[in-house]
């Protein structure tokens, strides 16, 4: 199961985004705040400042591009692709008045005919991967209901649905009879987005669409940092939350000490944590790699960094 960061512009900065990762657990990427796609044909560098994979070493971004020209969104994404991404993202839900009133974002989802000619010119042309980030219409349901006949004949990598209309903004609350019936009209990999505050709310979600296997999830994760974390503990009982690692890491340096003080020399004290280990491993997302990886080391400085390296990176095991 993958849970993404959502995009909130004016928060989900890359320093946002990198410092989030290296305190909480259970988020597995982000996407980035739209960039507008331009109609100049050279852009700046610090345009894409963002998602430079320099600014992006702790956590992986899908970059996502607002637009409703091809050759400018072809253009922006030639660039995206050439920093070495192999995706990028098509904004098809803002619905801030001022992009929805230039047929942007959601304001595009009245407009079968404009989409189905934007998706035929663009994915002609671009060299990597495309997904969609969408609402389920401006105004009404029945937009996304005509769009499906036409997403279902694209390669697309993913479809990410907020089941909100554009024109309720972020009031009312999110259709998830809508959200439902969407899964039945195609074979895309949908993304489900929207209102997910608290685990209570994801396991609603995930009982009522067991398909979905990726959640993407943006003011819950702002206001509860955690909540990625205890979803994941949630769904993978083996995964421990923060909470608990610090206690088992507590725990850990205690009896280190504790052997250090009363065994003769590194290689008893060596082999007794070893023993430890071979049960300590299981909280751990990848016991057998972190037995092996504690048994390998020989000296104390060794060890040491071996179990730094298990508390510290255990997501990425
Ligand atoms: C202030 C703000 C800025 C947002 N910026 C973007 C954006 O740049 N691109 C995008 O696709 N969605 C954007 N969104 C929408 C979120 O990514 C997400 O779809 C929405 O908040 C619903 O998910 P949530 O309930 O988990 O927050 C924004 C939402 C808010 C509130």
């Amino acid at each position: 199961m993958k849970i993404i960061l959502a995009p909130i512009m004016g928060v989900t900065d890359h320093i946002y985004r990198s410092t989030f990762s290296q305190f909480f657990s259970g988020v597995d990427l982000s996407m980035a705040p739209f960039i507008s796609s331009v109609q100049a044909r050279s852009i700046k560098p610090t345009y894409l400042k963002d998602i430079l994979p320099a600014n992006n070493r702790l956590m992986p971004v899908i970059p996502q591009i607002l637009s409703k020209d091809p050759d400018d969104f072809l253009f922006l994404a030639q660039k995206i692709i050439d920093l070495g991404f192999s995706t990028v993202n098509w904004n098809l839900g803002c619905p801030s008045p001022t992009v929805v009133n230039k047929k942007r974002g959601s304001g595009l989802l009245p407009f079968p005919d404009i989409i189905r000619r934007f998706l035929d010119r663009v994915l002609a042309g671009l060299q990597g991967g495309l997904s969609i980030k969408l609402r389920l219409g401006r105004y009404a349901v029945e937009e996304i209901e005509a769009l499906w006949p036409i997403f279902n004949q694209y390669p697309l990598e993913e479809i990410i649905i907020h089941p909100r209309l554009g024109a309720q903004l972020y009031t009312g609350s999110v259709d998830l009879d809508a959200f439902a019936q969407c899964l039945t009209r195609t074979n895309h990999r949908i993304v489900y987005n929207g209102d997910i505050r608290t685990l209570a709310d994801f396991i609603d979600l995930n009982k009522r669409f067991p398909r979905i296997d990726s959640w993407m999830i943006g003011r819950g994760l702002l206001a509860n940092p955690f909540l990625a974390g205890e979803i994941q503990s949630f769904h993978n009982p083996s995964l421990k939350s923060d909470k608990e690692m610090d206690i088992l890491k507590a725990f850990h340096t205690a009896l280190y000490g504790k052997y250090q003080e009363v065994m003769c020399g590194p290689s008893h004290l060596l082999s007794r944590m070893k023993g430890f280990w071979g049960y300590f491993a299981e909280n751990f997302s990848n016991p057998d790699t972190a037995r092996k990886k504690i048994h390998k080391s020989n000296t104390p400085d060794q060890y040491l960094t071996a179990v730094r390296h298990f508390f510290e990176d255990d997501g990425l095991l």
